[in-house]
């Protein structure tokens, strides 16, 4: 049997702000999911949220996560008094306690693996994870004798100046031999500086208490204020764009691309500077998207190209080129083979496929067929101040420059609309539609 027990009930004051520090978000989840998921691979049996400040906020913003059970520290007394809280809620519970700050986001499932398997493996009372960390400063510094057995832990601000010269940090991740654990805790005393329960005093109650090292330190990293929040960021991305060129995307300077953990990219994709590719959008094979590009929940397929260019819940197919400065939201699917580009907005509409959309367009709640051209300026009155109506197009139709379609209104197949045209009347297949008044011309005409 494993329980996970994660901390998140301090307030983090030094992130000055009125949301709770573990909900902070990092990427498309916050930090205490973050926590929560790196545990997943362990499959506990339960995962236990200690809140306290907000508890509330934390709460709601979690508990669609399945089997999360929250428990109510009133008073932060230390993390060893959050511990405490746990007891009534695993009387009866038999097997290992992972515990975890709700402020450590990056920790790879891997790792935790790695403690519960090397805690299992020895028969630990306790094994906790350390770093040897360059600059430690506000961490606990873990003490081992030559077995690698921790004999003492030290907070920073307790550590004498030989103490300071020890490198080697509590994660403040650990795993424990709950029943053991629940018969050191009663021993908790507060002498230290913050006269505090600190929950790292109970290796000097339990044997053995073994310390694992984690090679790549910037999985431990807490977040305390915004700084480290950005730079954790960093790391997170690194890891993602790392994965993705391992796996045949090419990225021209990937410092300046952004791609949540949720988006899928299909090989030989090459992603261009400042794009930033966001929820569940995917990208197909051979795509090259970027410069400058937001996609967010979308889905490009094969081939197609995009290029400074804003794609929100919308579906482009294959070969398809958009842009420069074309806007596609709430629902846009777009066939094979179009252009969309040059100041072009389309919302909730579906295109056929070789239909061009190339310059100064808007194009709502419509319809339209294969082979259309749009023509430079065409926009669709969709909006009649109350109500939204549907505007269809028929196959192979050419609208002139500068028309308006007042929706609601259907266009046939092989219809010519000439330039300047304001429709607003059904036009039948094959015919040519002009709705403009009739050029003058006054000759000799001057200002008298
Ligand atoms: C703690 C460890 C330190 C370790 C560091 C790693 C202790 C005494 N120290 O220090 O050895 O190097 O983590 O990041 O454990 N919390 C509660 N209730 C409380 C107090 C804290 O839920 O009463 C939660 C906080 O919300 C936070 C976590 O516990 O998520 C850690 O608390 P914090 O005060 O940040 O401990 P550190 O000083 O970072
Ligand atoms: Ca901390």
């Amino acid at each position: 049997m494993l329980a996970v027990a994660i901390l998140a009930a301090g307030k983090g004051t030094r992130m000055k702000s009125k949301l709770p520090k573990v909900l902070h978000p990092l990427g498309s989840k916050s930090l205490v999911e973050r926590a929560i998921e790196s545990c997943n691979t362990v499959k506990p049996d339960r995962t236990l949220v200690i809140i306290g400040y907000e508890g509330d906020k934390i709460e709601n913003a979690i508990n669609h996560l399945p089997e999360v059970e929250f428990v109510e520290q009133k008073e932060q007394l230390g993390t060893g008094h959050a511990i405490m809280q746990l007891v009534p809620y695993l009387e009866d519970f038999t097997g290992d306690l992972i515990v975890l700050n709700g402020d450590v986001p990056l920790l790879r499932p891997e790792t935790i693996e790695e403690l519960v398997k090397t805690h299992q493996k020895h028969n630990n009372s306790a094994t906790l994870l350390t770093a040897h960390l360059p600059k430690p400063k506000g961490y606990g510094r873990v003490f081992c004798d030559a077995n690698n057995l921790v004999t003492q832990i030290v907070e920073d601000r307790d550590c004498n100046d030989a103490q300071k010269q020890n490198h080697r940090i509590n994660a403040g991740v650990y795993c424990f031999h709950w029943q053991s654990l629940k018969e050191a805790l009663p021993k908790l005393t507060t002498n230290n500086d913050q006269q505090e329960y600190y929950l790292t005093e109970v290796v000097d109650f339990l044997n053995p208490v073994m310390a694992l090292d984690v090679p790549d330190h910037s999985e431990i990293s807490g977040i305390n204020d915004r700084c480290q929040l950005a730079v954790a960021y960093d790391i997170l991305q690194a890891r993602v764009k790392e994965a993705w060129m391992k796996a045949g995307v090419t990225m021209i300077d990937p410092d300046s691309i952004t791609i949540d953990e949720t988006v899928q990219l299909g090989m030989d994709v090459t992603i261009e500077p400042q794009t930033h590719l966001r929820g569940n959008t995917v990208i197909g094979a051979g795509c090259k998207i970027g410069p400058g590009c937001l996609i967010d929940n979308s889905i490009i397929e094969d081939n197609s190209t995009v290029l400074y260019s804003v794609i929100s819940d919308s579906k482009v197919s294959t070969n398809t080129k958009i842009g420069p400065y074309a806007h596609l939201r709430g629902g846009v699917e777009l066939g094979e083979n179009c252009r969309v580009g040059n100041f072009v907005e389309i919302k909730k509409s579906s295109i056929g496929n070789k239909t061009n959309i190339a310059h100064l367009s808007y194009i709502g709640d419509a319809t339209l067929g294969n082979q259309v051209n749009i023509g430079a300026g065409t926009i669709t009155a969709n909006y009649d101040g109350v109500n939204k109506h549907p505007t269809i197009i028929g196959d192979r139709t050419k609208t002139g420059s500068n028309s308006v379609f007042v929706a609601p209104v259907t266009i046939g197949k092989d219809v010519t609309v000439g330039a300047g045209s304001v429709i607003t009347h059904d036009v039948p297949n094959d015919s040519l539609a002009i709705a403009r008044g009739k050029q003058r011309v006054i000759e000799g005409w001057k200002k008298s």
